[in-house]
Order: C-alpha cells, then structure tokens, then sequence
C-alpha cells in the first residue's frame, strides 16, 4: 500500500466530474490494485469506471476490502476537498464548496455515509464509521475555515477601500455669498427697522384688483399702459384674471386691508413688466415698497423720513430734493432725486470734465414717492378725514447700480460668479 501511494502523483484519484484524464495515467494511479484480483482486461476496466465517483459506489463495488484501502480511500477524499477549498475565492465558490461536500441532500458526505458505511461488510464497519467520523469533522474545519477567510478579505477589502488618508487635501467647499440685491435689500431694510418701519412680503401673483383698481387706476387709466402686462392663463370660468404683479404697491392696500392705522411698514419684493431687456430694463426686477399711515403723518414727516433714508444708504453728504410728479395713488406726488454722489453734486468728474454717472446733471433720479391719495383710503375702510400718510416705490436694481457702480441692470440676473464674486 504504502509502496502505490508514494507511485502516485500529485493529482487526486478520484476525477469527480472531469473525463479528460487518459487510460494510462489513470491507470498508474490506482491505489487499490492489489485489490484487484485480475489487474488486466474486464476487471480493471470495470475498475476505471468506478473510479469517476467512488462516493457513489459501495466498497464492494469499489472492491476496498481491508482497512488500510478504506484509510487509503478517505485519505484521497481529504485531499481532495483540501484542495477545492484552497481555490474558494468568492462567496458563490464557497457555496458551491459546501454544497458539494457537505449538502444534506446529495453532499459527498451523505454519500459516503449511504454507499460506504452502511452497506459495509461487518468487518469493515467500525474502521469506515471511525473514517467517516474523522473526515465529518475535518470537512466541518474546512468549511469554518474557508467561511473565516471569506469574512477576512471582505474587512480587508472595505478596508482598504475606507482608508483615510489624512496627508491628502482637505475638501475645499466653495462658501456663497448673498446676491448683490439680497445685500442691498438688507442694507434697506436695516435703515428702515431703525426708525420704526417693520417688513412685509407679499404674492407676486395678484389680481387687477390690487394692482390697479385699489391704487385708484381703473381699467382705462392710461398709466395703465405702462404696467398692462403678464396675465395668468387660467381655466374657463375662473373668478378673476391674475397677473404677476407690476410694482410692489398692491402691498399697501394689503397691508391696510389687515391692519388699522398707524401703519409703518416696506415691503422687499420682485416685480415683473413686459419690458424689452437693455443695460437699464428687464421684465423682472426688484422695489422696496414704503408706507407709512397715522392719524397725523405731515409732508415733513414724508420728507425727513426720506432724507434721512437717502443719507444713509449714500452717505451723510447726499442732499436730496423732490420734484412734482404724477402718481394715480398719492397726491401729491413727488420724483425724489439725490445730488450725485460720484461728484459731489458738482457734475464734474474728479479729474475734470463731466461726471459720466449723473451725465453732468449733478443730481440723480431715486425713486417715485408721494402723500397717500385719499381715495385709495375708500378701497381699505380707512377713514380720509382722519388719517394721513406717505408712500414710496424705490427700484433696488437701479439703486444698486449707482451705488455699486454697475452699468448693466443685466449682470444681476446672468449669474455669472465673476461678477457675483466682486460682492463677498
Ligand atoms: N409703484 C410705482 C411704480 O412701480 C412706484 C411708486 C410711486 C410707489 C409712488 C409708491 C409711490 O408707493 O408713492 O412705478
């Protein structure tokens, strides 16, 4: 016995599967050939064919009849399996493994125990029951083992993969920064919190009502020309047309709708008009709405409030001055303007010549503003006799383009971080 083992090669004997292996090789590998009775013809060829799946024959079939072959034959099974389990790389290979040997229903293991042990000779038994015994655990350890490394290379995997490599650059995210129009509307509306106004918003849907026929434009007013603009398509039937809003006004009526006098509010918001885009129009835009009402609001008061506005948000040397002018909604109205705060109100440029900014005028167009008309108190309930008050409508693009010396009202809408980076 020990004398064939050592003739054989390194290939297991029992090719489980595979129908490559040659006569004569196979031949030379036979361990149990002294078992054999007649080593040649009939006999050895029934031999050969046993041995493709010995498990699934008897050892009578097999004729292993001492307990040194029955050692010999386990011995090749181990082997065997030691070697398919040294090739399990992945989780469907182990499966496979486990099925294959130890799987309850048709494992190597129940059939060893079905064709070997049990039909064995009483002879054999005890030295096929001990075998089998040690060669169930052993398969056992195997399958434990190989179940261990798999769990291994996986931690070893994700491991490498969550490295942290802390000598690499950190993540540098970009920080934003508030739009310039954001900025001004807060530059805006801090001015007005300190003397007493507080904030309000409103929809930029609205209908005609707010929009025009409560600030006193009725449907054939011509400013209506001016601000006839972007309607709502609505289903057939619906109650009132809508439209997006053409200033920030219908606030004012809103506002008073709600809320009896004294009033002190702004309200920041986007307006929209159909206007062809150039350097100083778009169809969206941005007003800080004003308005103040009380039972005894002068036209100083609406002036000093204003004067002191302008002062801050262009320094304490603006002068301002006001011009008559025509709102549907107060009365009177007024066109503030500031003394160009480029050249002093001069209207020459430092290095002479004349200011490009206020074109040599001296003085720069802000904002429409005026006393609340007494017929816009009729549409809120207010009483016209006793209260009084003053409204302004300031354009936020317009005015941060002369603070912020920007000549084309479209960059604010483009986006470009270029320019949105000059404002940090
Ligand atoms: N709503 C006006 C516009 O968009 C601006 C305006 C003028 C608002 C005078 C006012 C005001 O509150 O009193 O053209």
């Amino acid at each position: 016995m020990a004398h064939c083992h050592s003739e054989r090669s390194e290939e297991s004997l029992f090719v489980f599967g595979a129908a490559s292996a040659t006569l004569s090789s196979r031949a030379k590998l036979l361990p149990w050939g002294h078992d054999i009775s007649r080593p040649y013809g009939v006999m050895y060829l029934a031999a050969m064919s046993s041995v493709e799946n010995p498990t699934e024959k008897t050892l009578a079939e097999l004729r292993v009849r001492t307990p040194e072959s029955v050692t010999s034959l386990f011995a090749e099974l181990r082997e065997k399996a030691n070697k398919e389990q040294r090739r399990i790389e992945k989780a469907e290979q182990f499966e496979q493994f486990r099925v294959k040997w130890v799987g309850r229903k048709s494992g190597i293991l129940t059939q060893v125990t079905d064709n070997w042990l049990k039909p064995a000779d009483a002879g054999l038994k005890r030295i096929v029951g001990q075998a089998l015994n040690e060669f169930r655990n052993h398969l056992q350890s195997l399958v434990e083992q190989a179940r261990q490394d798999l769990d291994a290379r996986a931690t070893q995997v994700a491991d490498t993969r969550e490295r942290v490599d802390l000598s690499l650059p950190g993540v540098i995210r970009p920080i934003g920064s508030r739009h310039l129009i954001r900025q001004v509307f807060q530059e805006i509306e801090d001015i007005f919190f300190s003397i007493g106004f507080s904030v309000v918003e409103g929809p930029e849907i609205e209908t005609p009502y707010y929009n025009f026929e409560a600030l006193n434009i009725p449907e054939f007013h011509p400013v209506r020309d001016d601000m006839d603009t972007f309607y709502i398509d609505l289903p057939k039937g619906a109650p009132v047309p809508l439209l997006l809003r053409t200033h920030t006004s219908p606030m004012q009526i809103r506002t008073m709708e709600k809320h009896k006098p004294p009033v002190r509010v702004i309200v920041p918001g986007k307006v929209y008009r159909r206007d062809n885009p150039d350097a100083t129009h778009s169809f969206m835009f941005h007003q800080v709405e004003g308005l103040a009402v009380d039972t005894d609001i002068t036209f100083c008061d609406f002036t000093g409030t204003i004067e002191y506005f302008v002062k801050q948000f262009f320094g304490p040397s603006v002068k301002t001055r006001f011009r008559p002018s025509y709102f549907p909604f107060t009365e009177p109205s007024v066109e503030f303007d500031a003394s160009c705060p480029f050249c002093g109100g001069t209207g020459t440029a430092a290095a002479g010549g004349t200011c490009s900014k206020c074109k040599g005028a001296a003085w720069i167009e802000l904002f429409g503003a005026g006393m609340v008309d007494p017929a816009v108190y009729g549409f809120v309930n207010y009483d016209a006799k006793k209260v009084s008050g003053f409204a302004f409508g300031i354009g936020i693009d317009r005015l941060a383009m002369l603070k912020y010396g920007i000549d084309d009202i479209q960059v604010f809408f483009q986006n470009d971080v270029r320019f949105l980076r000059q404002f940090p």
